[in-house]
């Protein structure tokens, strides 16, 4: 019987990538995504080509709560239980520090850092023994951001997340952990300026930003190896050693 996973944002980037992966092993998923739907009817269209009957979309914004009861409703409606959750979708705010208001700060926390937990909560029940839960942390989660406060400080706390979380789910035997990735080449790091881009390149040993394609091979490991557990695996080209 087919396995199921459950990817949030996953129409583009990382998570399309880690989606396709998992489709092309054999794997049921649903991907979610928060307002683009013209890219998201365009992946998933490709994604039916490629593994018809399986997969789902969801129109479901991490910054708003109340898509942990959509994602719930949408698994309950289509009879699935899930053996992976990838809580890949993050969002970040760049304002300046003297700049930063509340509600900005705020909801970087709902959608990186609350909706996980409290999606995670909710679908407790629907998740299979031995499956595992797989976070998007990022580099800049360990590493001073040095533009956005809330993504560093959110990305934080995902990653103590992972080893916080671990102990709540072992009766099922659920492990937990997260990739940690430096500079990946999505759409989110293709809208910055050349001469950012350039001066990023020149401070990772491998002289490049990382293909989402690569890092997938990260992913599976977390997902498929019953050993690893409360694990933040880093994947960024030497970013920390030049
Ligand atoms: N790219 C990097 O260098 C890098 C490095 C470290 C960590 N990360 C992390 O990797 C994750 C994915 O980033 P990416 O680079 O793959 O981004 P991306 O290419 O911009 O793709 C983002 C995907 O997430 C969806 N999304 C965005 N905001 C969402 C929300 N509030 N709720 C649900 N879905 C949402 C988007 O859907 P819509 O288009 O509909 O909004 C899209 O499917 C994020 O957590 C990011 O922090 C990225």
């Amino acid at each position: 019987m087919n396995r199921t996973a459950i990817v949030t944002g996953a129409t583009k980037g990382i998570g399309k990538a880690i989606a396709s992966r998992l489709l092309q092993e054999g794997w049921m998923v649903v991907i979610t995504y928060s307002s683009d739907t013209q890219a998201a009817t365009v992946t998933y269209n490709e994604f039916c080509g490629m593994a018809p009957g399986r997969v789902y979309l969801l129109q479901a914004d991490n910054s708003d709560l109340s898509s942990v009861e959509t994602i719930d409703g949408f698994l309950d409606e289509n009879n699935l239980t899930v053996d992976a959750v990838i809580l890949n979708a993050g969002i970040t705010d760049r304002s300046d520090f003297l700049s930063i208001k509340p509600e900005n700060w705020s909801k970087v926390f709902t959608a990186n850092v609350h909706f996980p937990v409290f999606l995670l909560q909710k679908i407790y029940p629907r998740m299979n023994e031995k499956g595992s839960v797989t976070f998007t942390g990022s580099l800049m989660g360990i590493q001073p951001h040095s533009v956005s406060l809330a993504y560093g400080v959110t990305k934080a706390s995902v990653h103590a997340l992972v080893k916080n979380l671990v102990k709540f789910f072992t009766e099922k035997q659920i492990r937990i952990n997260a990739v940690a990735p430096g500079f990946v080449d999505t759409e989110w790091q293709k809208t910055k300026p050349a001469e950012i881009r350039s001066n990023i390149t020149r401070k990772v040993a491998a002289g490049r930003f990382c293909t989402p394609e690569e890092l997938t091979d990260v992913y599976m490991l977390l997902i498929e190896n019953q050993y690893m557990n409360g694990e933040v695996v880093v994947c960024d080209g030497g970013y920390s050693y030049k």
